[in-house]
């Protein structure tokens, strides 16, 4: 990944050790070439990792955050992706990535919580061990209740079995029934005064649990997304409907085909945006609108960020012309 030029804040850890944690699951540990001290995080923090192509992908560290000698990720293989899971497997002890960050969505609420009720699927623990670690640290009661189909799609299974063994996680194996699982229903439906909620895996456990604690006051849910939103009907219409870009700096005018993202239609005229998710939620490929009312169709901006940004691998235009600030 040497061929990955550096930009902005980004700089470059060695492999310093890859293993398998399941068939399809590598762990990675990523140093200082010079041996030193990383940038520090708190627990439930990502980093990104710039690939060949433009390629973004984000990935949380699950190693303790009092830990500065490395970072620890763990790398699911998609054989559908787009081709980032698949590189990151590929690579070998030695090797460098470019990384930026990190960075942190996913934090652990302070002393106001009295409990943290931590719930993972798969290879969403591992932020959520990183929390494990912060919260042993802090003397803070928490309790893990950790889901996969089985003992060959569970990683940091031994981490997780030690915790099991001590009283404050719980191992739940479906074997690909749903209502085998944990019941998430009778954990979330009564919210528990003072108590926290993090939840971290794949979109169907995700949006279960947002249906579920709608009576919980929203800053005692916390979800970390590694995953796209459904678009509403109304903004999935604006995909039929074509309109120009133009990128003010360069004063080029860029047509955009129906069905034809902003990011791609701007990729094919030079204009090369970074993207990680191309979903709309992990905020790569935000930029700067200057004029023009563009169709938002993202699960991440504010309304105040929507007024001067968009996320332009998913945002259509309302207006004829979309003025961006490239
Ligand atoms: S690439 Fe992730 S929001 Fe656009």
């Amino acid at each position: 990944m040497d061929s990955v030029e550096l930009q902005g804040e980004q700089f470059r850890l060695v492999v310093s050790s890859i293993s398998a944690e399941t068939d399809d699951i590598v762990a990675i540990d990523l140093v200082d070439p010079a041996g030193d001290a990383l940038p520090q995080r708190a627990a439930g923090a990502h980093i990104e990792i710039h690939l060949p192509g433009n390629l973004v992908r984000q990935y949380s560290l699950c190693n303790s955050p009092f830990e500065s000698d490395r970072y620890k990720i763990a790398v699911l293989r998609e054989a559908n992706g787009r081709g980032g899971s698949l590189a990151l497997h590929g690579l070998t002890e030695g090797e460098t990535v470019v990384v930026s960050g990190p960075k942190n969505n996913f934090r652990l609420a302070g002393t106001e919580a009295v409990h943290h009720l931590l719930i993972a699927g798969g290879i969403g623990v591992t932020p959520l061990l990183s929390m494990v670690d912060e919260l042993e640290a802090r003397s803070a009661p928490f309790h893990l209740h950790f889901c996969a189909k089985d003992e060959g799609r569970a990683p940091f299974l031994n981490r997780i079995r030690a915790l099991a063994e001590r009283g404050v996680a719980t191992i739940h194996f479906d074997g690909g029934e749903i209502g085998r699982g944990l019941d998430l229903a009778k954990l979330l439906e009564e919210p528990v005064p003072a108590q926290h909620v993090y939840v971290c895996g794949p979109p169907g456990m995700m949006d279960s649990a947002r249906n579920l604690v709608g009576a919980w006051a929203p800053h005692t849910v916390h979800f970390e997304r590694f995953a796209g939103g459904p678009i509403a009907m109304e903004e999935d219409e604006w995909e039929a409907v074509p309109f120009e870009i133009v990128a003010k700096k360069s004063g080029l005018v860029i047509p955009v085909p129906a069905h034809c993202s902003i990011v791609k239609a701007l990729g094919d005229a030079g204009i090369e945006i970074p993207v990680s998710c191309e979903a709309g939620f992990c905020g790569a490929c935000l930029t700067r609108y200057v004029d023009g009312n563009p169709v938002h169709r993202d699960t991440v901006l504010s309304g105040l960020e929507r007024k001067t940004h968009a996320l332009v691998c998913r945002a259509r235009s309302r207006s004829p012309i979309l003025v961006l600030d490239l």
